[in-house]
């Protein structure tokens, strides 16, 4: 329990009354931009040249006369990057590593105009041009003559050259070299090193994104408020509606407006704040002579501010939301495949006391039919907190435990933390000690902090030595009682040390190649994330997708697994919150988040657990997670009613999963999420544009959880005048274009399917995903108001790489049209035949009764097929189809 009071500390200020952590005026960077002069950069247009990654010119900073140095590179896939460096620095500003997958191909720039005060540059179409204006520096992106956004537009460019420390005590700013929060001292070894600056994005009044924070999706004003903060943090039960850090940071904002979704990516890994200010400008309209118009147009301006690094700002220029979601996965890399137990239901506890209650929990499951894939060991199954151990009394046969689960094709997952007890008797504290695997402190001695095992040391996971040691201690011989069954869960990884200034890492501690953990800080979780699962993909000799969960994260993490929102409380707030948090999540990238099912810290009335579970069952990553203090809350501890409506919604969740995971290979093969907010289906529907208490499933399923107590009706905008929606449960239809009331029940799960969709289910149940994945299929074709429908299926092995050999996939269209439904394929290359049967079709929205239903399979004869039909829903039923996915065939209805 002791770790418990621990935890708790960290919400409670300190006897003297402070907080734990800093607000934006505690931060000296920040205060040092925000109340410092604007300064006049002078764009030195003399000096440009054109190079084969674009263009570089030279910035003089009028009053000091600094000069910095501007790359501009137009990538192909219709992305400028602007890249700000000290011309001549005296010595390397840290550039954020391993998160760009690689540099996309450049456009080859030509200068198109060129006068004594500024310069035009085009590439390829020319749709699209940079105009960069001497004095005062400004730069502007156009598409069709229209300028889109504006780089410094309100002069807030700031640079803080490197300078050699001070031999005599500063007068004036003490904080440049060193700065004092509480008791904490952070001697900055580079002295003043922020950076900074503003851009302003034209005709938008909405933007999102820049997780992790508990906030609305749309980003807010932050005038008179706290600036969005950027830092990870280890916030236990975080307060809402809070611009505070929280575990993970992605440093992208999405601006849309109904004809344009535009991305800004500022690549930095250092503490970073980011003020919006909504507001609109009178704007001439000169296109029009010689009548000129004026109108008024929104605009948003972001300002970012980082403490070190250089400035590294990628513009997206969309114009759809999938056009965005595509150039930011070219830069920072797609969402990994899950291997399918992943998207199934797990089941963790901080803790599952020992082998006995582990084998009770999951024969609770069967015993009271409720499906689930994996359950979860916390800290306490290690001894005495050293990762990769076992408790020897609580777990003695720990690779038995995992056979026993193996035999119900289930797995185990077990934490690993960053933090090493700091253990001179144990070899693995001594392999990484002697290897040079810890970070060091300012002296250069190895840095100690403390965390759950006590005195503990870091790994410094930005050096690839470590991490690829560190990955070795996950081969099945090196770590004792694991399987190929075991997965990975990595916590406490932004680092948190609970004796560190916010609970984390100070910023003065040193990692490999002399960066301080200032430069890198929020790339810590990321690289041991990256480490865990090459780990996991190496002990499988390369075949076997990983499953790792990360709590920390940073741009790219979507490459590496899943991620979830923390340390949540047991209440109906949290349960709201978790929705747009994992929107924000979505939208930059991290497409496999989830929040802890129940709330973590607390016990839920029944009725929220029951709520919280219909809710997670429609989120991507599907995890009950509970405290140590908690009471236990398996699905079957609350009486039938309880355990009946949970067991509902995780059943309904495997019968979604062949279209759940064919929404991860559409987000692993194009960067469109599963999850949606409502203006990324309907880009040009302003009133979805601030929703945030429902969101789509891919493009099919319209998801509004219940998120309230005690609700009797509920109000769900359905989106489209020209859309049909057909509840997922009655099969009513509904127009699109107004909100709906809906009345509801403890049952009730608002899920809608849109008309000119199709969707696959898996039909009847098991008891975890492999047995779901033998089951037959089941296709609902929901017509349009136009009575056409298209949608696709992707299936493999579920486990291995095996799909990237090109034909070990499956991936089938269907489409319906003129009264005619065709299974054809989608993908010429994917041959494999995992021999899933199609047993019934439903088509909704069918006017009236048809004659005859006959089915065409190539090759064979055609058959008239039995049906039901229902006038009152207009819904059409064909049973024992017995149609294999992998064929050619149709159904025509006469
Ligand atoms: C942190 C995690 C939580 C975990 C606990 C003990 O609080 O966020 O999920 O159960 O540590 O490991």
């Amino acid at each position: 329990m002791a770790e418990v009071s621990q935890a708790v500390i960290s919400v409670v200020p300190d006897d003297e009354g402070k907080e734990k952590f800093k607000k934006s005026h505690h931060v000296a960077f920040y205060r040092r931009q925000i109340q410092g002069p604007n300064l006049q950069h002078r764009a030195l247009l003399e000096t440009l040249v054109l190079t084969e990654k674009g263009a570089r010119l030279e910035l003089l900073e009028t009053a000091t006369q600094a000069r910095l140095l501007l790359s501009l590179s137009p990538f192909k896939c219709d992305t400028v990057r602007i890249l700000i460096d000290e011309l001549q620095p005296i010595k390397a500003r840290y550039r954020v590593p391993d998160v760009m997958t690689e540099e996309p191909p450049c456009e080859q720039l030509r200068v198109e105009t060129q006068t004594k005060d500024s310069v035009t540059l085009s590439w390829s179409s020319g749709r699209h041009r940079v105009h960069v204006c001497r004095f005062p520096f400004r730069l502007e992106i156009l598409c069709e003559n229209e300028v889109m956004l504006t780089f410094n537009s309100k002069s807030k460019l700031w640079f803080e050259r490197l300078e050699d420390p001070p031999t005599s005590e500063l007068p004036g700013d003490h904080t440049l070299w060193k700065e004092t929060f509480r008791q904490f001292v952070d001697v900055k070894a580079n002295g003043p090193s922020s950076i900074g600056a503003d851009l302003c994005l034209h005709g938008f009044s909405h933007v999102y994104g820049l997780p992790e924070h508990s906030d609305n999706l749309q980003l807010r004003d932050t005038r008179g408020g706290e600036p969005y903060r950027l830092y990870n943090l280890d916030v236990f039960a975080y307060d809402l509606h809070s611009r505070l850090g929280l575990y993970g940071s992605v440093p992208l904002v999405v601006a849309h407006k109904p004809d344009r979704t535009l991305g800004v990516f500022w690549l930095n890994a250092s503490e970073t704040f980011v003020n919006v200010e909504y507001s609109t400008t009178d704007h001439q309209d000169d296109q029009t002579p010689p009548v000129k118009k004026r109108r008024v147009q929104p605009q948003t301006d972001v300002r970012w501010l980082s403490e070190s690094g250089v400035i590294d700002c990628m513009v997206l220029l969309g114009p759809s939301p999938r056009q965005l979601f595509s150039q930011y996965a070219q830069l920072t890399g797609y969402q990994a495949l899950p291997p399918l137990f992943a998207l199934g239901y797990h089941q963790c506890r901080w803790n599952y006391d020992d082998e006995a209650d582990v084998k009770a929990v999951d024969a609770g499951f069967d015993l009271h039919r409720i499906p689930y894939d994996v359950i979860w060991l916390d800290i306490e199954h290690t001894d005495g907190k050293r990762y990769f151990t076992w408790d020897p009394v609580l777990f003695p046969e720990p690779a038995n435990l995992q056979r026993h689960l193996e035999k119900k094709k289930r797995k185990l997952v077990v934490i690993s933390d960053p933090h090493i007890k700091a253990d001179p008797e144990w070899s693995l504290y001594r392999e990484a000690r002697d290897g040079g695997h810890f970070v060091k402190d300012r002296e250069g001695q190895i840095y100690r902090g403390s965390c759950w095992p006590g005195e503990s040391s870091y790994l410094d996971f930005s050096n690839p030595a470590t991490r690829a040691w560190y990955s070795r201690c996950f081969m099945l011989d090196k770590y004792k009682g694991s399987t190929s069954s075991l997965f990975v869960w990595n916590d406490m990884n932004e680092p948190s040390v609970f004796d560190g200034p916010e609970q984390t890492m100070p910023k003065d501690a040193v990692h490999y190649g002399g960066w301080e953990h200032r430069d890198l800080h929020n790339l810590y979780g990321f690289h041991q994330h990256m480490a865990t699962v090459e780990g996991l993909i190496t002990r499988s000799g390369g075949s076997q997708r990983p499953f790792v969960l990360s709590r920390s994260f940073f741009a790219g993490s979507q490459r590496l697994g899943a991620i979830w929102t923390g340390d949540n409380v047991a209440t109906w707030d949290y349960l709201k919150m978790s929705i747009p948090m994992l929107l924000s999540l979505s939208l930059a990238g991290i497409a496999f988040c989830g929040a802890d099912v129940g709330g973590f810290v607390q016990d839920p009335e029944p009725e929220l657990l029951v709520r919280w579970y219909q809710a997670g069952a429609l989120q991507p990553f599907f995890r009950g997670h509970s405290a140590k203090e908690t009471r236990r809350r398996e699905p079957w501890l609350f009486g039938e009613e309880v355990t009946a409506a949970i067991r509902t919604v995780i059943q309904q969740r495997y019968c979604l999963l062949p279209y759940w995971y064919t929404l991860f290979h559409q987000a692993h093969t194009s960067g469109c999420p599963p999850l949606r907010p409502l203006w990324v289906e309907f880009p040009a529907e302003q009133s979805t544009f601030s929703v945030d208490n429902q969101y789509m499933i891919g493009g099919a399923l319209l998801a509004c959880p219940v998120t309230e107590p005690g609700v009797k009706e509920i109000k769900v905008l359905l989106p489209g005048c020209e859309e049909v929606w057909y509840d997922i449960h009655s099969s009513k239809a509904h127009r699109g274009g107004g909100a709906l009331s809906l009345p509801v029940t403890l049952d009730t799960v608002p899920v809608f399917q849109r008309g000119g969709s199709v969707l696959c289910r898996s039909e009847g149940s098991g008891s975890c995903t492999a047995d779901v994945q033998q089951l037959p299929l089941s296709v609902t074709v929901a017509l349009s108001s136009q009575a056409v429908a298209e949608g696709e299926l992707y299936l493999d092995d579920g486990h291995s790489f095996r799909y990237r050999d090109g034909q070990m996939f499956c991936l089938r269209r269907f489409s319906m049209r003129s009264g005619r439904l065709l299974c054809r394929s989608a993908n010429e290359e994917g041959t494999f035949d995992c021999g899933t049967i199609i047993q019934s079709v439903t088509i909704l929205g069918l006017k009236s009764k048809p004659s005859t239903v006959v089915v065409h399979v190539s090759g064979v004869t055609d058959t008239a097929a039995a049906f039901q039909f229902s006038e009152t829903s207009s819904k059409l039923t064909v049973h024992g189809l017995n149609l294999r996915v992998a064929a050619d065939w149709e159904i025509q209805i006469g």
